[in-house]
């Protein structure tokens, strides 16, 4: 898939002030920091598109951006930041699984994990929860620039040997870094594959 345009829509923390839901959409998540918005820049060849920082908890509500005219995709604020108040994380919690639950035109979500880490608990629960609630996932790993081939292939061993205490079938799963460019032609072609499957069913239904 060709990006042609990439715009912002609205931000808010209340699925009831999201868009109208009549296009498939497609949302990153993960702990704060992971690189979600630098991912959706790299993936939409807009630098300035998503906010970045070097800072933890930069992306607080939840953020619209219409791809082609065609689907959403959605930035969305980091589970598990350790310095914001408890009040502040349960507020986010709220909305963020408000979202995911009640979104009927969410395809998919990608759930980004730093490459460079061991399983963490907060992550393995999170997907868990995401099975519970039988929300359909990508796992995308990210930052593999600042890994050795070596290093991520130790890693993602043990992800996967991690995740198969729980789980039968290991997600799908993409390596990316915003940095080196690595990743958007694998991510951008599952979306591609699953719009016109959305549309179907959407026509079908309306
Ligand atoms: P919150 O909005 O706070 O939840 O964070 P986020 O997940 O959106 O992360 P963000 O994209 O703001 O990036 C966090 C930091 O990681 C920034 O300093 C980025 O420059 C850096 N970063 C993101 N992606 C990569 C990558 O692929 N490689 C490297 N080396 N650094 C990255
Ligand atoms: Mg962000």
């Amino acid at each position: 898939m060709q990006i042609k345009t990439a715009s912002f829509v609205i931000s808010n923390t209340d699925i009831k002030f999201c868009p109208e839901p009549d296009k498939p959409e497609y949302a990153f998540i993960g702990r704060s920091n992971v690189g979600k918005s630098s991912l959706i820049n790299m993936l939409t060849n807009h630098k300035g598109l998503a906010k970045v920082s070097g800072k933890p908890g930069k992306t607080q509500t939840i953020n619209h951006f219409i791809i082609n005219d065609e689907w959403f995709l959605v930035d969305l604020p980091g589970y598990g930041y350790a310095k914001a108040s408890k009040s502040k994380r349960n507020q986010f919690k709220g909305f963020i699984n408000q979202y995911i639950k009640k979104r009927e035109n969410l395809v998919s979500l990608f759930v980004l994990i730093d490459s460079r880490h061991t399983p963490q608990k907060i992550d393995l629960e999170f997907m868990e929860w995401l099975g519970e609630n039988q929300i359909p996932f990508t796992i995308v790993f990210t930052k593999i620039d600042k890994l050795s081939s070596s290093e991520l292939s130790k890693n993602m061993a043990n992800y996967k040997k991690q995740m198969l205490q729980s789980w039968e079938a290991i997600p799908p799963v993409i390596l990316t870094s915003a940095t080196a460019k690595k990743g958007a032609d694998e991510i951008l072609n599952f979306i591609d594959h699953n719009n016109p499957l959305w549309k179907a069913y959407y026509e079908q239904h309306h």
